[in-house]
């Protein structure tokens, strides 16, 4: 679907890793919809070299950044603005990281050293995005700025282990600084509470293969994939919605909002008495 939702507009995305990733789609629409933007991820997922293959499909370039380092978020804005020849419309963030569940530690027994790594990586790495967007006045009036973040800020699920809390953390900063940065320059922030959806990021949850039917028989809609995922993103890069700000958005086929579905009744054996 093409609407050129971002004709003229100038983005920093972040995080694709590989075609799996979110923030991949989210660079193939964000092309489509007419935008020109600039590519980024920490220097070692670059190893991998498969973020060339989308800068050249999309005709962007890329500027290697470490999302905990200022010193490489203060030359990722510089760069984007003179290679895109403006100040910034939209931003994705796109980054998520914890070393307790790569290593399948169990919530109680959370290392801390690790623990304070996922929240450098996946929550102030947000804070320090937009400190230095604001410090730098590198956003346009009335620009758009999403990260992704997962229900489990809300509801627990045992196997996110510590990310539960580095997503409250991630979201509450989207308030807070969506406050700020819109009293001064409009700009808005918001995050998209995702759908389990089957990236490098996602399947390193214990789990995640059982969890992501389950989810999928809740919502009524099932699952939402990652190129719906990206086609939301876009929508809120877009102008139309110029008023939303400080939100937590989610974006999951209605699983939300469902206590329970006939599927799973089903699956547990219970039939309807009726
Ligand atoms: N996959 C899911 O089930 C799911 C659900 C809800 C939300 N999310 C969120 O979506 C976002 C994207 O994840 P994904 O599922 O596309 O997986 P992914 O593994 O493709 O993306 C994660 C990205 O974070 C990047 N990253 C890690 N450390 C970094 C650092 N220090 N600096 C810069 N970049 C760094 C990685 O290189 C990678 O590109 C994450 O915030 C994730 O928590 C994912």
């Amino acid at each position: 679907m093409m609407y050129n939702l971002l004709k003229g507009k100038r983005g920093i995305i972040t995080g694709a890793l590989d075609q799996n990733s979110i923030a991949w789609k989210v660079a193939e629409k964000a092309h489509e919809e007419g935008a020109e933007f600039v590519l980024t991820n920490a220097p070692i997922a670059m190893r991998m070299g498969e973020i060339n293959a989308l800068a050249e499909k999309t005709g962007s370039k890329i500027v290697p950044a470490d999302a905990t380092s200022v010193e490489d978020l203060t030359n990722l804005y510089i760069q984007s603005q003179e290679i895109l020849g403006g100040k910034i419309d939209f931003v994705l963030h796109s980054i998520g990281m914890s070393v307790n569940i790569r290593k399948k530690i169990p919530y109680a027994e959370s290392n801390y050293d690790y623990f304070m790594k996922g929240i450098d990586v996946s929550a102030l790495s947000f804070h320090k995005m937009l400190a230095v967007a604001k410090k730098l006045d590198a956003i346009s009036e009335g620009g758009s700025v999403v990260a992704l973040t997962y229900m489990a800020a809300q509801r627990t699920y045992p196997f996110y282990t510590d990310m539960a809390d580095i997503k409250a953390m991630l979201e509450s900063i989207a308030r807070s600084f969506g406050y700020h940065y819109g009293l001064e320059k409009k700009v808005r922030i918001n995050t998209v509470s995702q759908s389990p959806t089957k990236t490098t990021a996602g399947s390193g949850v214990k789990g995640f293969g059982d969890f992501f039917d389950f989810a999928n028989s809740v919502a009524p809609l099932g699952n939402a994939d990652a190129e719906s995922c990206a086609d939301y993103c876009i929508t809120l890069f877009s102008d139309l919605t110029r008023m939303v700000t400080m939100q937590n958005l989610f974006h999951d086929g209605g699983y939300s909002s469902t206590g329970v579905s006939d599927e799973v009744m089903k699956r547990l054996g219970i039939e309807s008495e009726s």
